[in-house]
């Protein structure tokens, strides 16, 4: 099928290129010419694997790239939005991207199409653009409009795309509902899988994925219902974590006893500084939003995302209870993504606890294994970027780990040990296990454990020797 994806960001790009892997001839429209340019000269401007390869594979052959949104549609049976639906400073969605695409969509609709909304809308975002196309004089009969939303992590997204737990469509009549199936047909009847080339099946995969068809309105509720729970589990662990930092519990042993009962599941239960990225922050806003405008007061989802600011603050009280006084205090920070896998920096908490630790007048030396050309952006030219994790921790007063990349959780700890200019780590993710930081001579600080001293320090005061 002709597919036309309008916007290339980090939904639509891989949106299109899997399309285009799974055997449609695909349209990937934008207004950004400079990123449009750099996808024809076959650069890959965001971190996603596989998806060097998928553009490689289909550029000018099944995957097209277009700054003409009129004749895109004019040729596709299908039409994705997946522009930006960032927040407005009220915590609303800001649809004005939508609704300028669906306006343009209209002028080029002389058969049927579907218009399909990919991006994450708040529910009734579809009745609108069902009165938009109408009201610019498109029959009735000439479109439908469904909505697909996507599941996709950042980091993982080609393999979520292509091994979803579920692909949910929500379609009003029986004809959208045939065009959505026939698009994720080489999923649905898994002949994808069997192809030559297809993308490896992460463990677990469900193979061939469910299609759950519904209404627009229920798809686009399970979109946010979906990204408010997996947001609250997070909240509820953190919040659980600061409760075993009072009884001196282990959170992870926590999180172990609570996440073996098969109903709760153990994923997603890893606490932290908290959550970031481009989706949870917004769509909690946003479906917070528009429960308020259908009249329903939905007060869980302000603790949830109180609990997450919440997170912040209390790291950065550990820091203080390490070091003392933070002004001139030198900072090894590791980790600027927003998480781990991805050179994403939209609402990360690393990038906001750099800023605050800034604001109290420390150095900092951060290093990250894909995001520090964005976060140059948008730091001050006072922070320093290392090559690598030992680079920053030179002379450091202490090691902050802010982002869960697997590399930060296998460092050489005597290397680093010596690198640093007192052995004290602050880890916001709990990469590593205290016993084995306070055995390699560390004063090791984590979320929702006992902090440990350094057993040389504890050794050290007891022979007599001064600490260093
Ligand atoms: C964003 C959100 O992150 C995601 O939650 C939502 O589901 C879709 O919008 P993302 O791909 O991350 O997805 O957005 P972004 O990276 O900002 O890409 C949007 C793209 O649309 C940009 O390339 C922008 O140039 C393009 N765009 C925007 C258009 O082509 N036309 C417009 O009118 C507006
Ligand atoms: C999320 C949803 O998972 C995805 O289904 C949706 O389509 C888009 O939003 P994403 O934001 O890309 O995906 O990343 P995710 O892996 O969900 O992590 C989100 C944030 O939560 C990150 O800051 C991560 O560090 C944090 N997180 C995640 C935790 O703090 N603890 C966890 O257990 C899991």
């Amino acid at each position: 099928m002709r597919i036309a994806v309008i916007g290339s960001g980090y939904v639509g790009l891989v949106t299109g290129a899997c399309f285009a892997d799974l055997g449609h001839q695909v349209v990937l429209v934008d207004i950004d010419q400079a990123k449009l340019a750099a996808l024809q000269r076959g650069e890959v401007p965001i971190h996603e694997h596989f998806l060097s390869e998928l553009l490689t594979r289909h550029r000018d052959s099944r995957l097209q790239f277009s700054s003409n949104l009129q004749k895109a549609v004019k040729e596709c049976a299908a039409v994705f939005i997946a522009v930006g639906t960032p927040p407005t400073d009220r915590g609303e969605a800001d649809l004005s991207y939508v609704e300028s695409v669906a306006r343009a969509i209209c002028g080029a609709i002389g058969d049927y199409k579907v218009i399909v909304e990919k991006s994450t809308v708040p529910v009734y975002t579809s009745d609108w653009i069902r009165k938009i196309v109408a009201r610019n004089g498109t029959r009735a009969e000439h479109f439908d409009v469904a909505s697909n939303p996507e599941f996709l992590r950042e980091g993982s997204a080609v393999s979520d795309f292509m091994y979803p737990d579920r692909i949910v469509v929500g379609v009003e009549t029986e004809r959208c509902a045939a065009v959505m199936q026939e698009i994720y047909a080489p999923l649905t009847e898994g002949h994808y899988y069997k192809t030559a080339g297809a993308i490896p099946a992460p463990d677990g995969a469900q193979i061939p994925p469910r299609l759950i068809v519904t209404s627009t309105k229920s798809a686009e509720l399970i979109k946010h219902a979906s990204n408010a729970f997996l947001a609250m589990k997070i909240s509820f662990i953190n919040a659980v974590a600061s409760i075993c930092e009072s009884v001196g519990a282990d959170v992870q042993q926590v999180c172990q006893g609570v996440g073996t009962d098969r109903r709760i599941g153990p994923r997603f239960l890893s606490p932290g500084i908290g959550y970031g990225g481009s989706c949870f922050p917004k769509d909690l806003m946003a479906f917070r939003s528009v429960a308020r405008e259908c009249g329903y007061e939905f007060g869980l989802l302000d603790e949830v995302m109180r609990i997450n600011e919440q997170q912040r603050g209390r790291f950065l009280r550990k820091v203080r209870e390490a070091l003392w006084t933070l002004r001139d205090k030198r900072l090894a920070v590791l980790g600027l993504a927003f998480k781990g896998g991805t050179d994403d920096i939209r609402e990360s908490p690393a990038i906001l606890l750099i800023q605050e630790l800034l604001h109290e007048g420390c150095h900092v030396t951060a290093y990250d294994p894909a995001a520090m050309d964005r976060a140059k952006e948008v730091l001050p030219a006072t922070v320093e970027f290392a090559s690598s994790a030992y680079d920053a921790a030179r002379d450091a007063d202490a090691l902050l780990i802010l982002t869960e990349w697997e590399e930060f959780a296998s460092l050489d700890l005597p290397r680093l040990r010596q690198q640093l200019k007192d052995a004290i780590v602050l880890d916001g993710r709990n990469l590593y296990d205290p016993a084995v930081m306070a055995a390699q001579g560390f004063t090791y600080y984590s979320v929702g454990r006992p902090t440990v001293i350094a057993e040389a320090y504890v050794a050290g005061r007891s022979e007599g020797k001064t600490p260093r």
